[in-house]
């Protein structure tokens, strides 16, 4: 079984006839019905078994003021409206839930590339009222009632900044679940977009707003302890740099996310990179202050992982250091980073892995919770190396230190493992004080920490991509 988005001009009449099979002649629903009135530039996502169509649900994306949303008695809100419908299944595939999944990994994906300012769905009362019941528990509340008898129709929505993050962390959380537990793999849909030409529905600039790093965090606790974290990886990667297949100077790197430079700047003197020419990009403008006031010698620009500023193919190399769990779309930064990096340039990613900790209950659970909430995404590691290949970036480096706790108050720099004192590796997890609402959880981890002698772990990735040249690509 495999899913795939489609576009109407190549599938819709399978499409159609999926629909014809189930609401007309299982429904005895009439004709008129199967079809949408925006059914040609929807967006459909399918599970496909042995190639035929057997399971679909579709999207329909609104600009404000559409005639169709009045129609609804929805009012006006700013930004995009997403209607999802027709979801559809055979019969034989219903027990094993594909429409709801792949269902679920579509609206993660809307929420992540489109922002929409609000998703909206029918309920055709007369034949399925109980569905009312199962969207609330997706969130959707009920709006209004049009029409009567056999045509009438519940409108249910979601809508408003804080209803819309929830929606989007529950519908995250499902559909991790369900690729941990073997289920459907769905393509990008920002993949998707740009393939169709489709990527002015892309919330580029919505999404380039949002800096999930800096709106939680004290900026006085978190200097010092950047300040620490790099000066501890900087030491960690001295030996993965030195083996990374990087070209020799001069090249052209361009760090994103560079935050106040302290790290850019100590790891472009390291050898494979010194003499390369260096640029950063970063969004938050107190921070690009600091780093064009401390390190004059290089070219800080103000800018964002999906929107950097620069030209196409103009680097050779870009650095990502704890960028991407900082991120909503980590898809939509790799069709950036690929639109500016040349054939064959490399992209080299340090972050964090949440999948990888290791520890008693209780600080797991903190983990865990903190990662429900975070709408960047901590455990993106995991599967970064499957969306970058999506985007054309082959992966030619994987490589995992784990930092343990095991150590004194001196770090001890061990084969793939650093050992830290107990205070210091449990220093790294401050951030999670950060989160609102989390304070209880906090305290009982914390408490357990410091009453038992346990262990905790937790892993940092290093991953380096390339993109092919013409010349391997063609091999
Ligand atoms: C943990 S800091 C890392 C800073 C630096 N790379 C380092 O390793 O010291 C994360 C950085 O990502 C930046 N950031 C957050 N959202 C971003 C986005 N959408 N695009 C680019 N940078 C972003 C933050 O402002 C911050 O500077």
């Amino acid at each position: 079984m495999e899913a795939r988005w489609v576009s109407w001009s190549e599938a819709g009449e399978e499409i159609l006839d999926l629909r014809r099979r189930v609401f007309m002649d299982e429904l005895g629903w009439r004709e008129e019905r199967i079809h949408h009135g925006r059914d040609s530039d929807g967006l459909h996502l399918c599970a496909l078994s042995g190639g035929r169509i057997v399971a679909a649900i579709s999207a329909y994306v609104y600009e404000p003021g559409a005639p169709e949303l009045a129609a609804m008695e929805l009012p006006g809100v700013d930004g995009p409206t997403v209607e999802i419908g027709k979801r559809v299944e055979l019969a034989a595939y219903r027990g094993r839930l594909i429409s709801a999944q792949i269902g679920t990994s579509m609206l993660r994906q809307i929420c992540e590339s489109l922002q929409p300012s609000r998703f909206f769905l029918i309920v055709r009362v007369n034949d399925h009222r109980h569905l009312i019941e199962r969207y609330a528990r997706r969130n959707f509340t009920y709006h209004t009632e049009i029409g009567s008898g056999d045509d009438a129709i519940a409108v249910m929505k979601v809508e408003g900044g804080e209803a819309l993050e929830e929606f989007y962390l529950k519908h995250r959380d499902l559909a991790r679940e369900s690729s941990r537990s073997g289920g459907i793999p769905v393509p990008s849909l920002v993949r998707f977009l740009v393939d169709s030409a489709r990527g002015d529905l892309l919330a580029v600039e919505r999404l380039g707003a949002e800096n999930h790093y800096l709106e939680l965090l004290s900026r006085r606790a978190e200097a010092p302890r950047l300040t620490a974290q790099g000066r501890l990886i900087l030491a960690e990667q001295r030996p993965r740099l030195a083996s990374a297949p990087l070209p020799p100077a001069p090249a052209s790197l361009l760090d994103i996310g560079s935050g106040p430079g302290e790290y850019l700047a100590a790891v472009a003197k390291e050898g494979p990179l010194a003499g390369y020419r260096v640029r950063g990009v970063e969004p938050a403008a107190q921070l690009l202050a600091r780093a064009r006031a401390n390190f004059p010698e290089y070219t800080f620009r103000q800018g964002t992982a999906y929107a950097t500023g620069e030209e196409d193919a103009s680097h050779d190399v870009i650095t990502a250091h704890f960028l991407f769990v900082h991120l909503r779309s980590p898809d939509l930064a790799l069709l950036e980073m690929h639109r500016i990096l040349r054939p064959g340039g490399l992209l080299y990613v340090v972050d964090v892995d949440d999948t990888s900790f290791r520890g008693p209950k209780a600080i797991h659970r903190m983990i865990r919770t903190y990662d429900y909430r975070y709408a960047g995404d901590r455990m993106v590691m995991n599967d970064l190396p499957g969306r970058a290949a999506e985007f054309g970036f082959r992966l030619v480096r994987r490589s995992a230190t784990t930092l343990r706790n095991t150590g004194g108050p001196e770090p001890v720099f061990g084969r793939d493992e650093i050992r830290l004192g107990r205070a210091e590796a449990w220093n790294l997890l401050s951030f999670v004080r950060s989160q609102r609402g989390l304070d209880e959880i906090v305290q009982e981890a914390e408490e357990h920490y410091l009453a038992t002698g346990c262990e905790i772990s937790l892993n940092l990735e290093t991953q380096v991509y390339r993109i092919p040249s013409p010349q391997e690509d063609g091999r």
